[in-house]
């Protein structure tokens, strides 16, 4: 049987952490491509990353390259290609660096992997899925962007760590942009099926949402670059849904149209972060939930964020609009 192939483009910290994860699950066997100028860094890391597989029983190959028809054929393409975010930087501020970047990968990838499922990180990301949407000229299943599995993932642990619970039992759900335009929905939020506010104050579950929702810029604080472990364990997370073809329902950047009423025409749909099921054909189903009015109203200005954003990126670059 075909071991699957997972590419994941750019050798730096998300990537180097996708390509660990997926080796421990022993999940596909991997290609890890930078630029010509860090070949040595792709190669070095790919080469450490394997001599673990004796200790770690792991039978995946592991490789690193600059050369795109090394990663021909892959099953998943995770794309961390761009430059992350130093203190005092939004996600948004990387906007024009990282739309040149993901556009010219995504055209890669398409030419060599042209039935892959691509996984997006890069940020600012809801504008960097519609860019490697756009550039790839994939269909909207098979294009997604990871943002919900690493922001649902901190709320849980946050929540643990108040709660003092394991984080197996508490489950999450949120919705719309990465980070600061997440919509958390506590209503959908429970420990062990116990709803969260049978065991947490309004206070105390308000300060969880709010720690998740700067999460990332409170590491960027603590460590001078963005962070790497979680976001590369939500897009390997994704990654294993499609490549075992397991059907889970997680939280992705998915192209929406009718769902939560992103767009009223065919065709003016927008990524947006909604519950999706993920399985060999990529985002097979969106799971729409009724929104109450609040949700709703919190749901409506992330959406409409990601208009801003996109429209930005279209005017910068109206080869992709
Ligand atoms: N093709 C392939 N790789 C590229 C390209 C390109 N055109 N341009 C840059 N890269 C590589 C860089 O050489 C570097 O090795 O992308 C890698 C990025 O790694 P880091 O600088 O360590 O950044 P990282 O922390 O991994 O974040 C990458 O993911 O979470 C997001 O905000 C984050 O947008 C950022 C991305």
């Amino acid at each position: 049987m075909r071991r699957a192939k997972l590419s994941v483009i750019g050798a730096g910290n998300v990537g180097a952490t996708c390509a660990h994860w997926a080796a421990a699950k022993e999940l596909a066997d991997i290609v890890l491509l930078d630029i010509p100028d860090r070949v040595g860094v792709a190669k070095g890391k790919a080469l450490d990353l394997f001599c673990c597989a004796p200790m770690e029983e792991f039978d995946a190959n592991v490789i690193g390259t600059s050369d795109y028809k090394d990663t021909a054929d892959s099953d998943v393409v995770i794309v961390t290609a761009g430059l992350p975010r130093k203190p005092g930087m939004s996600r948004d501020d990387l906007i024009q660096t990282n739309v040149k970047i993901v556009r010219e990968v995504a055209e890669n990838v398409a030419k060599h992997s042209p039935n892959a499922v691509m996984i997006i990180v890069s940020n600012p990301l809801d504008a960097m899925v519609y860019t490697a949407w756009k550039a790839s000229g994939f269909p909207t299943n098979k294009i997604l962007g990871q943002a919900g599995c690493l922001d649902v993932a901190r709320f849980r642990a946050f929540l643990a760590m108040e709660l003092g619970c394991s984080v197996e039992d508490i489950q999450a759900l949120l919705l719309g942009g990465h980070g600061d335009d997440m919509v958390p929905l506590p209503r959908f939020t429970s420990v062990h099926g116990i709803p969260i506010d049978m065991l947490l104050s309004k206070e105390k579950i308000d300060a969880c949402v709010q720690r998740a929702k700067v999460g990332g810029g409170e590491i960027v604080q603590l460590m001078g670059t963005s962070a790497y472990y979680a976001p590369a364990s939500g897009s390997v997370q994704m990654a294993e849904a499609i490549i075992k073809d397991k059907k889970r329902i997680l939280p992705c950047a998915a192209y929406c149209e009718k769902e939560f009423g992103v767009a009223t025409e065919k065709g003016k749909g927008y990524f947006v972060g909604v519950p999706c099921v993920l399985g060999k054909n990529g985002m097979e189903k969106i799971v729409e939930i009724n929104l109450n009015a609040d949700e709703k109203k919190l749901m409506d200005e992330s959406i409409s964020h990601v208009k801003d954003l996109v429209g930005t990126v279209r005017k910068i670059f109206p080869e992709l609009a």
